[in-house]
């Protein structure tokens, strides 16, 4: 690796301007002038539909540096057909698979020096972002669309990492029965921003979402999902119309059913019947397997494991999930793909 100088063992996670970024542009019906750039900025209409009706979606995926120098990423297709989705439902055009897959790996080779060093927990994480863009002013979708993708370095989402931290519940909804939960767009997160705010405020690190029509359920957390180990040793996560469909938590089905064992549900979790738990977690890109100590509802924090060690079970599968991502675990097929670099 060449001189690249940062405190790799306590990055957080924080927009950093790396050199590179890939770009393409969408205009009658075609993808054109697809490339690397070194302009961090975007030079858009007053009149885009991303900026008045949020006519956007995005993704993120993180390389990971393996023990031998070399660097992967884990299920880039299943983002790639992620935003594919999420694209169908917003009116924009699809990056096909192979262009998204593509796009990342030249944005991790221009910038493999900012790929952290293996040991450290840190990866580089890639943020796939399409907008509808040119002027416009009616709501109907834009003409014309840009697809960027730009990366850094980052250590833990949420400040405890592998350290439980409490959630609270929100009364408010990030997303309609039917409406865009499961979808990555920005509009989901615009709705969480209020809510996080206060649970922050609140001392807790983030909200548990309950399902938009009665809120009786667990949906997710505003930034990853939900999943609970019952006391039978049944990987538990919730299953909604509203909530993101994320590579993590389908890799921790699998990995908890054929590499464990364990029996899985996708289903109702109800927020009166958490002592059905004896453990919980927060699972996504982003948050990895981030253990949930207690979750606060109507002023009443419940305990799952502990407030300050983490559970057998999620230790297990956490171990198992990056063991995988950093290559020092045998991978389901097709779950890594190398990035070649120079
Ligand atoms: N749920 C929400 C709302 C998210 O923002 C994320 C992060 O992408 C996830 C779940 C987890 O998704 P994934 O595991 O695909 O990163
Ligand atoms: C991710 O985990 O990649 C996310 O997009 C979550 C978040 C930073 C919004």
């Amino acid at each position: 690796m060449a001189d690249v100088q940062l405190d790799w063992n306590n990055l957080g996670f924080e927009y950093r301007n790396l050199p590179y970024r890939y770009r393409a542009y969408w205009k009658d019906g075609a993808w054109y002038k697809k490339e690397l750039t070194g302009d961090a900025t975007l030079h858009i209409s007053e009149g885009s539909t991303a900026l008045h009706y949020g006519q956007q979606d995005f993704e993120g995926l993180k390389a990971y540096r393996t023990k031998d120098g070399s660097v992967q990423l884990f299920r880039p297709d299943r983002n790639a057909a992620r935003m594919q989705t999420s694209c169908e439902r917003l009116l924009m055009p699809q990056v096909p698979t192979d262009m998204f897959v593509d796009a990342v790996k030249q944005v991790v080779k221009a910038n493999q020096d900012y790929v952290p060093p293996y040991g450290t927990g840190a990866t580089l994480y890639l943020r796939p972002l399409m907008i509808g863009v040119g002027g416009n002013i009616g709501v109907h979708p834009a003409q014309e669309y840009i697809f960027t993708v730009f990366a850094m370095p980052v250590g833990s989402y949420f400040k405890g990492g592998m350290t439980p931290t409490n959630f609270t519940t929100s009364e408010y909804d990030r997303a309609a029965h039917k409406g865009t939960g499961a979808y990555k767009v920005g509009g989901n997160y615009a709705a969480s921003l209020f809510p996080g705010q206060e649970a922050h405020a609140n001392g807790f690190s983030d909200c548990v979402y309950l399902d938009p029509v009665e809120h009786r359920k667990i949906e997710e957390v505003g930034s990853a999902n939900f999943f609970g180990i019952t006391k039978d040793g049944t990987f538990v996560t919730p299953k909604s119309p509203s909530i993101l469909p994320a590579v993590t938590k389908y890799s921790l089905l699998y990995l908890a059913e054929h590499k464990f064992g364990m029996k899985t549900e996708q289903g109702d979790v109800y927020i009166d019947d958490l002592d059905r738990f004896a453990e919980a977690g927060a699972c996504g890109t982003a948050a990895v397997i981030s253990p949930i100590g207690g979750l606060e509802h109507q002023g009443k924090l419940h305990v799952f494991y502990s407030e300050t060690e983490v559970g057998p079970v999620t230790k297990k599968l956490y171990d198992e999930l990056t063991g995988i991502q950093f290559g020092d675990r045998e991978a389901p097929e097709g779950w890594v793909q190398k990035v070649e670099l120079d």
